[in-house]
């Protein structure tokens, strides 16, 4: 098998390899169809090999057979990451709900599509494909009954349901673009989503239910369309039972869906048309609208389910996310639907009704891949075993993590509690602008050994680079720096909708030629990679990206707040929390203890959880009379966190701060309050208990 896939490449490589005009013939014809499968049959280093040396071959290859076109395309990509240019697949016109729907009613219409785990335990809802065809086609009949046309954007505010995604695959089917915003974001958030795409319709439920919980979606909903007079339409469907009120926007979702018909001919549309908008936080100001595309996102998202997770036909995939996130979409959506899979739709939250919730699912939907954030799995191992043990967990045979760096203990309690010991575990790094996983233990050769906690190996395609702090390319092992990416892929983000010079800037100026991530990582001398962390001012808590600015801008809009500075601070579960440095107006009646303070901090504690969301909110919040600063006025927030974390015996170069005694301030009101907490803690537990 091995020779006969090293032959394989070698005659392949061998019309492509020589330097000049062949190769330039080479990578603008386009392979023979049918290539994909002489390609995926062989040896993965081989196979990873072609795809960095020869990626139109690769890409193309893929592209051709693996996904249905209404036209074919001429060109593999016409990339210049220099210029923030990226285009794959010229010339070919598609639908993605097609590759997701229609191509699987052909082969299978019963199989089941969707199994939505709703909130109440043992409730579970299946879709068959079937089913999920028409009801994206009177959903899209029921956008263009009110008049939303190709191009048109459409915000989705809805926990992750049938009705979501088929929300989603109906903008596909029409071409409109959703931007989905996660239903645990504030009216504010959504308006400001709503506004900045101009969308034209939204589609939500009267409530949502997580946890036992009712969410107030319509009203949340009303709250933010009165502020955005792009939006004509607000349609409502039904989650609960309580009706909801209605009023001239809004049009009631299943009822109109009901008068149309099950068809609706999907669109043709250019491979580098936008399939969707997806707000995401950046280190400065307001939320990006990434902006993916039609035929090269789902190529990628595609193509990482089945290699990243060993995906076979029948598989029943467990993303746990929620389609508010870019997980949701390529993981819960667009990846295992365009592979035909079986994929969950996970209403609920891993501790409701009790901390055995995940594994009684996996239990009753026989899940053979379960993947899911450490933040999730954080709070799980802090149980006992047993609401683990109890449950039948043999269907398993893929484990994955995402979103955050998992520890060592959250990796191996996951592996060997969770997987008994049998199941590949990968850790798998990505970002909402990669569109799909870009770093992961699998693929590897048959049996290759998983580093725990690391995740490891780049996908096909992607060429990681390290980067010095003067810019240099870090060559060999055992060497950490920026991650960067130097060659393009299909699925990464077209740009930022409405600011190509953000997307050039926070992208691909840093290090010209390439794409850079925002991350740190290591080169481990096997050379294999381990992320270290933002080395922006990105947060990431639960799982969750968040803008230190974006905190900052809402706390500075209280009338007693001059300015503030938030930084991420280490939390057990959470794996970050916001701490918040604030400055008063009125410092002389203020520490983080006076009456007065009290009732400021109690007042920004609820201004961001109604303009951003509830996880935004700082965890902690220190009163300071200034802040340090650089004499050009920027904030030193290296300084902030050394203060928090309380390692001020190092403070590094201070020599460009504008009054080196603000520090001295920051430190003594650092201990005043850390002395205070140890005080109610002591104070509460000498208290009887009630
Ligand atoms: C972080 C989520 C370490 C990282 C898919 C990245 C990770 C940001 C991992 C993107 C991982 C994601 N190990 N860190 N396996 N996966 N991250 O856009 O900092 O919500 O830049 O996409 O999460 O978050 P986003």
């Amino acid at each position: 098998m091995a020779a006969r896939g090293t032959g394989l490449l070698r005659s392949l490589l061998s019309r492509c390899s020589s330097p000049g005009p062949g190769l330039a013939r080479c990578a603008s014809s386009l392979p023979p169809p049918g290539a994909w499968s002489s390609l995926a049959r062989l040896p993965h280093r081989d196979l990873y090999r072609l795809s960095v040396t020869d990626p139109d071959r690769f890409w193309g290859s893929a592209a051709a057979d693996r996904l249905r076109w209404e036209e074919p395309f001429h060109r593999v990509r016409d990339c210049d990451l220099r210029a923030g240019k990226i285009r794959w697949f010229l010339g070919g016109k598609i639908n993605v709900s097609v590759n997701c729907l229609d191509v699987n009613v052909e082969k299978h219409p019963d199989r089941v599509a969707l199994i939505w785990e709703r909130d109440e335990p043992g409730t579970e809802v299946k879709v068959t494909y079937r089913e999920l065809l028409e009801t994206t086609c009177r959903l899209a009949n029921a956008l263009k009954s009110r008049g939303i046309q190709k191009g048109d954007r459409v915000a989705v505010y809805m926990p992750v349901s049938p009705l979501a995604v088929a929300a989603m695959l109906a903008c596909a089917r029409i071409g409109a673009v959703h931007t989905v915003v996660f239903a645990g974001f504030s009216a504010e958030a959504l308006a400001g989503r709503i506004q900045d795409a101009q969308c034209k319709a939204v589609v939500t439920f009267n409530q949502g239910v997580r946890g036992g919980r009712l969410l107030e979606l319509k009203a949340t909903v009303d709250a933010a369309v009165k502020r955005c007079p792009t939006v004509q339409h607000v349609f409502v469907a039904q989650r609960t039972e309580t009706p909801a009120v209605m009023g001239p926007l809004d049009v009631p979702l299943e009822e109109v869906m009901s008068c149309q018909p099950p068809r609706c001919p999907p669109e043709p549309l250019d491979s580098e048309a936008m399939l969707f908008l997806l707000y995401t936080s950046g280190s400065t100001g307001f939320p990006k609208g990434l902006v993916h595309s039609q035929a090269g996102y789902l190529l990628y998202a595609s193509l990482t389910h089945q290699y990243v997770f060993d995906h076979q036909d029948g598989d029943v995939f467990g993303c746990m996310a929620d389609v508010g996130w870019i997980t949701g979409h390529s993981y819960v959506v667009y990846g295992p639907l365009s592979n035909g899979a079986t994929t969950v739709l996970f209403e609920s939250t891993p501790v409701y009704p009790d901390p055995g919730r995940y594994w009684e699912t996996v239990q009753r939907l026989s899940i053979s891949q379960f993947y899911a954030a450490p933040t999730a799995l954080r709070l799980l191992l802090k149980y006992d075993q047993s609401f683990v043990k109890k449950y039948d967990r043999s269907s398993l045979r893929t484990l994955g993590s995402v979103g955050e760096p998992i520890n060592h203990e959250a990796w191996h309690w996951f592996h060997s509690v969770v997987g008994d010991g049998r199941c590949p575990l990968v850790d798998t790094w990505w970002q909402t602008e990669t569109g799909g996983v870009c770093i992961a233990p699998r693929p590897a050769e048959d049996g290759a050994a998983i580093v725990p906690a690391m995740a490891m190996r780049p996908f096909f395609g992607i060429q990681p680079e390290l980067m010095g702090e003067k810019g240099e390319r870090l060559a060999g092992n055992g060497v950490g720096g920026a991650l960067c990416i130097s060659q393009p892929w299909p699925g990464m983000a077209r740009g930022i909708y409405g600011d190509q010079q953000r997307f050039l800037d926070a992208y691909f100026k840093p290090y010209p030629g390439c794409y850079f991530t925002g991350d740190g990582a290591l080169r481990s001398q096997d050379g294999f990679y381990q992320i270290t962390g933002r080395m922006d001012d990105v947060i990431n808590v639960s799982g969750h990206r968040l803008g230190t600015a974006e905190i900052e801008d809402v706390l500075d809009e209280h009338p007693e707040v001059p300015e503030s500075a938030v930084i991420g601070f280490p939390h057990e579960i959470k794996g970050e929390v916001p701490f918040a440095f604030v400055v008063l107006k009125d410092y002389s009646s203020s520490s983080s203890s006076s009456s007065s303070s009290v009732v400021v901090l109690q007042q920004l504690r609820e201004l961001v959880s109604t303009k951003i969301a509830r996880y935004a909110v700082p965890e902690h919040f220190l009163v300071v009379k200034r802040l340090p600063k650089t004499r050009s006025g920027k904030i030193m927030r290296r300084i902030l966190r050394k203060v928090a974390m309380g390692t001020t015996g190092d403070l590094g170069d201070v020599s460009t701060l504008d009054d080196p005694s603000v520090v001295d301030e920051v430190i003594e009101a650092h201990e005043q309050h850390r002395k205070r907490q140890e005080g109610e803690k002591k104070e509460s537990s000498s208290s009887p208990s009630l």
